[in-house]
């Protein structure tokens, strides 16, 4: 294989501020999303500006939510961007998920969500058939959106779409894998290497990604073990808008690596570049969104922006637990639901407005690094769960943060190991609950963000 290098971003997220980004409603949409909205016209073409610069490398590929939530419109914009990157010479494929369709989508004006055009799934194949679907060397009939492109001499691409069901089936069908099978094994057998993108991330990205369903695809071991038993072993991703490099071995032996890239337009907002060369080596590097002009950053930059609302979508939440029940219930099936539960929400809602590591420590008898006595618990909350979005999480074995946490977790070892014991019935990656924890604070590996992978040319 030739050397090939290319561009990944993912979840730009596209939306047409034409058909309104404004007033109550936009604002209470848009403060619990990661994602910037109304901005994401600017940060695109920004971005899109810097790819255009960049002379030596042609190749970009997207894998999927192209746009906010189906807006015709959003996709005639995107569309539009797309093909002025084409222009200044660039290839560009793309597969489309889920965000890219919908039976209804809006726009925002005052205190109305206002119903614009929305697009169907069979459109989309036609919507952006110059961007990898019409040149494919071969396409699944079984939906039309997923296939293989030759990328360069020795290099292909398969790109699966991961739609599944639409509703709670998020992963490949069998007949979709086989497909895929047969692909790589095509490939081998012309000489090319192959490696994947799908939308959803292949494998979970962290710990707590095994409990939430949407974090990598249905059936992810399974599938895992049978496209790493078939011959792949890279997978690029998106969807999770967090920053992962997660490695899994099937029971035969053989590696499959998932590459997983944070969303174009919200913290922590980043691209990455990909060399594959004919060394075997793929270097991962990756680049920050990076600077946008937009009317309300006030004197932040970009990065700072791109933190400050994902920190705002969490401590709103925080907070809701201690003043504003009802905005909190609203979030886990309403008050009605959760009504039991009112008291300690809100009690433990006041305490992690005050509550310090330094506080939990004295109550619990036990002694912590000075350095991180007056962090609230809100404060630490808070990073740790925008850590894990960010990747490279820092609090590893031998810092004060992870030392505190580990005495802390010992200390309540009566309460988490039959805790552990009983979740992890139903959910083996609780059957630990100090492991659990721990492993989400600290990465030892750190190669989120930078990574050279050994694959096999
Ligand atoms: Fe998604
Ligand atoms: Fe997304």
């Amino acid at each position: 294989m030739q050397e090939l290098t290319f561009y990944l971003v993912t979840d730009p997220h596209y939306f047409a501020t034409e058909i309104g980004a404004e007033g109550e409603a936009y604002e209470a949409r848009s403060r619990v999303d990661q994602k910037c909205i109304a901005e994401t016209g600017a940060i695109i073409d920004a971005a899109f500006s810097r790819l255009a610069e960049d002379r030596d490398t042609q190749l970009i590929l997207i894998p999927g939510d192209l746009i906010f939530n189906g807006e015709k419109a959003s996709h005639l914009g995107f569309r539009e961007k797309l093909r002025a990157l084409q222009k200044a010479g660039k290839r560009i494929l793309l597969i489309t998920a889920r965000h890219d369709y919908s039976d209804w989508s809006c726009g925002y004006r005052g205190a109305e969500e206002v119903e614009v055009e929305h697009t169907e799934r069979s459109e989309l194949r036609d919507l952006y058939a110059e961007f990898g679907f019409s040149d494919a060397i071969a396409t699944w009939e079984g939906d039309g959106l997923s296939y293989v492109s030759q990328l360069a001499d020795g290099v292909r691409l398969l790109a699966l779409n991961c739609d599944g069901d639409t509703r709670s089936f998020k992963g490949l069908w069998p007949e979709q894998l086989e497909w895929a099978k047969q692909q790589i094994e095509k490939a081998h057998a012309d000489g090319q290497y192959i490696f994947a993108m799908t939308h959803y991330p292949l494998l979970p990205g962290s710990a707590v990604m095994n409990l939430i369903g949407d974090a990598k695809l249905t059936d992810w071991e399974k599938t895992a073990d049978f496209l790493a038993d078939a011959g792949l072993e890279l997978i690029f991703t998106g969807h999770m808008h967090m920053q992962s490099l997660t490695e899994h071995l099937s029971a035969n032996g053989n590696k499959i690596t998932d590459i997983c890239t944070g969303s174009l337009v919200g913290c922590p907002a980043y691209y990455r570049k990909v060399t594959l060369s004919p060394d075997g080596t793929v270097t991962v590097h990756s680049i920050p969104t990076g600077e946008f002009d937009w009317k309300d950053k006030g004197d932040k930059t970009s990065a700072e922006y791109f933190q400050w609302r994902f920190d705002r979508m969490i401590t709103d939440l925080i907070d809701a637990m201690a003043f504003d029940f009802p905005f909190f219930a609203a979030k886990f099936g309403g008050e009605e639901k959760m009504k039991n539960v009112r008291g300690v929400v809100t009690f433990f809602g006041k305490g992690l407005q005050k509550w310090t590591i330094g506080s939990l420590a004295r109550l619990l008898c036990i002694k912590v690094d000075p350095s991180v006595r007056d962090i609230l618990l809100k404060d630490i909350g808070l990073a740790f769960v925008r850590n894990i979005f960010v990747g490279n999480e820092p609090y590893v074995k031998g810092t004060p943060i992870y030392d505190a946490m580990e005495k802390i977790l010992n200390r309540l070892s009566f309460v988490l190991k039959p805790l552990g014991k009983k979740l992890g019935e139903k959910q083996p990656v609780l059957r630990d609950l100090k492991t659990f924890i721990l492993s989400m604070i600290g990465d030892e590996d750190q190669r989120d963000y930078e990574a050279v992978v050994t694959i096999h040319k």
